[in-house]
């Protein structure tokens, strides 16, 4: 691929001039493609309606193309351009939850191009809450496929220095807007089924799915590997993800359990001469006797477990760990969306204690 010259606009740039955003948005509607800030993780955005212009996201991800996209947009009004027919529940969980971290799939239109569902009868879509997306998004005046702008099956970046580190020589321009807050992708849910399914966790919990929808089905993918008897309910499940370089484990089971094991196993490794990277929460990371240890937070604020985590996936790659060892924690409320990030950087390798 031809290295091209990679600009950052930093949030100063883009508040003192309004054209700033006029321009990206340009490059977007000229077919280019432009990394934005969202609440969640920083996306790689393209016009979702140009075919070519989405296949250049990618060729600069290096993304498998049976991975589709989701569409993301500033007006409530974009979505009926989209989806096909928004039954009422969809659009309780549009009032309850946009602008803001979660994607709803229903069945799509003719208009959304086979390279933004990857030959699916749905669409995924979702309205950002973060202002420089939303006022991109509003300026491009077209709807914005993006995926998270990380190169395929690293952690996802959650600053635009990691989307940097990625795509530089790949991609003309990144919007720098701060730090993610969210700090993992967004929810998932499928609409356009008969019971709604949560097809990925993140900062709309499946508890404030369910104050609005009743019952919700949790796709058996989130937390074990996809088995190959049955179809794959969202194509990026199949893949790895969210990989750091260094092997991780997942130490499941009761606190005082978890940290003695990845104790012990963290003494074994650096007597090997190995590199340990822990991650751990506030509550026990000042009991480790080994390893460079790094903690997401206090597991009282399961939230700022989430926005933590990609960032010190990332970190432990530039240490250069051998491995990673890492704290299970409580996979309820965002907890649930750090096990399934956690499960899926190990590879669903999970020690039970
Ligand atoms: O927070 C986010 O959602 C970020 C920011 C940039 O908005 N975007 C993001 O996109 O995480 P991406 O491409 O990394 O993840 C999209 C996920 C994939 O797992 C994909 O398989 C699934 O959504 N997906 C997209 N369209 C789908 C569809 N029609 N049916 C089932 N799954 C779908
Ligand atoms: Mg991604």
């Amino acid at each position: 691929m031809l290295k091209i010259k990679t600009r950052i606009l930093t949030i100063e740039d883009i508040a003192a001039d309004k054209d700033k955003i006029e321009a990206a948005a340009k490059l977007l509607r000229d077919g280019e493609v432009v990394a934005f800030p969202t609440e969640t993780v920083y996306g790689l955005g393209a016009n979702a309606l140009d075919p070519e212009a989405v296949k250049k996201i990618f060729t600069a991800k290096g993304r498998p193309g049976d991975n589709p996209l989701i569409v993301h947009i500033a007006d409530i009004g974009q979505w009926s351009g989209l989806a096909e027919a928004i039954p009422e529940s969809a659009q309780a969980l549009a009032r309850a939850f946009w602008p803001g971290p979660l994607t709803i799939i229903l069945k799509k239109r003719e208009v959304v191009p086979h390279e933004v569902t990857a030959g699916l009868d749905t669409v995924a879509v979702r309205m950002p809450s973060h202002p420089v997306a939303r006022s991109l998004i509003a300026a491009a005046r077209v709807p914005i496929a993006a995926p998270s702008a990380n190169f395929s099956g690293r952690p996802s970046p959650t600053t635009a220095r990691h989307v940097l580190e990625d795509l530089e020589g790949r991609i003309p321009l990144i919007l720098d807007g701060g730090r993610a807050d969210v700090g993992v992708e967004s929810t998932v849910v499928d609409m356009a089924r008969e019971v709604p399914v949560l097809l990925r966790p993140g900062g709309i919990t499946r508890e404030m799915l369910e104050q609005v929808l009743g019952r919700v089905e949790v796709d058996p993918g989130i937390m074990s590997p996809i088995r190959e008897d049955r179809p794959v309910p969202s194509p990026g499940m199949k893949y790895k993800h969210y990989a750091p370089k260094a092997p991780v484990t997942v130490f499941r089971g009761s606190e005082d359990r978890i940290r003695l094991a990845i104790d012990r196993e963290a003494r074994r490794q650096q007597r090997w001469g190995k590199k340990v990277g822990i991650l751990a929460t506030d509550d026990n990371k000042d009991f480790y006797t080994a390893g460079i240890v790094r903690s997401m937070g206090s597991r009282a604020r399961p939230a700022d477990l989430a926005a933590s985590l990609f960032a010190l996936l990332r970190e432990f790659d530039e240490l250069g760990v051998d491995t990673i060892l890492a704290e299970g924690v409580d996979p309820h409320d965002e907890g649930l969306a750090v096990m399934n990030r956690l499960a899926r950087a190990a590879g669903f390798h999970f020690i039970d204690v």
